[in-house]
């Protein structure tokens, strides 16, 4: 049944537009807002992640510049950039794509990133002003998952909403910001992950189920109740019978959930073009922040 797919196309169209308007307005005032973005290695994922990055600016009239990085940089020089673009008055946002090499300290490179040009929201700073229910922007998916359930009048409020993983860049931070006493939040949350008892007696629990531990299929029909929202954050690829020899799909098993679902996001199309628009959002914001401008 077409209805009941929460497409996310339609929803990052609202917020690219949003975010055209933004734009412009800081345009008027003399600010121009850019993103840079680095990338270290060839990762064929990542990069294709931040080729989406630069076309999304380039609609919005958002400037950037990605820094792609070879495989062997040193830490030292990543550092050394990070500070470079913290200093650049004319650098609103800065996003280091992750995974990064092992010989590099993820942590470190966050930590010195500047906090107002954090845009994914992965500092330290950042992620504990969502857990005091006072953040400065909220990372990109788990944003894009509440502007889904906006959209789509998807209470929340006095909902059993169940995640299934913990990390960083999305279940941790979901949760965090669910719980809030807040509009489109006020949920309560179970964070289950790879060392959780008996998964199902969790999941079958869940009015809302956020599927977000990066597992093709996992959550199978008998996992959930009748009626279940299902938000799937997940993007494997798996073997197929088709000319590119692969497939994308999600942490869910799309066919067989679907019929006791109210709403379900597919994938591809449901969470994934948010992450970006929530991107362009949270850039624009940084940008008036950083001139002291409060945008609404
Ligand atoms: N790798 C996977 N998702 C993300 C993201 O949202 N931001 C960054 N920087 N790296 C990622």
């Amino acid at each position: 049944m077409e209805e009941k797919k929460l497409l996310g196309k339609p929803v990052a169209e609202k917020i690219n537009s949003m975010v055209g308007e933004k734009v412009n307005f800081l345009k008027s005032k003399g600010i121009e807002p850019k993103l840079s973005v680095v990338l270290v290695g060839n990762d064929p994922a990542s990069s294709v992640y931040v080729g989406m990055k630069e076309k999304a600016c380039i609609q919005l009239g958002i400037h950037s510049k990605t820094y792609r990085l070879p495989e062997n940089t040193s830490e030292k020089d990543l550092l050394d950039l990070v500070q470079q673009l913290n200093q650049d008055a004319k650098n609103h946002g800065i996003l280091v794509q992750l995974p990064l090499p092992k010989h590099i300290n993820e942590d470190k490179i966050i930590n010195t990133i500047n906090v107002k040009k954090d845009v994914d929201c992965f500092h330290p700073e950042n992620v504990g002003r969502i857990v005091a229910g006072n953040p400065y922007v909220l990372p990109c998916t788990p944003a894009g998952i509440v502007e889904i359930l906006k959209y789509y009048k998807i209470e929340t409020s006095g909902s059993h909403t169940v995640i299934i993983g913990r990390s960083n860049i999305v279940g941790k931070p979901m949760a965090n910001i669910l719980m809030q006493k807040a509009e489109y939040a006020n949920a309560t949350v179970t964070v289950t992950h790879s060392r959780t008892k008996n998964i199902s007696s969790y999941t079958k629990q869940a009015d809302i189920l956020i599927a977000a531990m990066g597992k093709a299929k996992f959550v199978t029909s008998d996992m959930v109740k009748e009626g279940v929202v299902v938000i799937d954050v997940g993007i494997n690829r798996i073997d197929a019978d088709n000319e590119k020899g692969y497939a994308l799909v999600g942490d869910v098993d799309y066919e067989n959930v679907a019929p006791k679902a109210s709403f379900i996001t597919p994938v591809p199309g449901g969470v994934g073009p948010m992450t970006i628009a929530m991107l362009m959002s949270n850039t624009a914001l940084a940008a008036a922040t950083q001139n002291g401008i409060k945008l609404e």
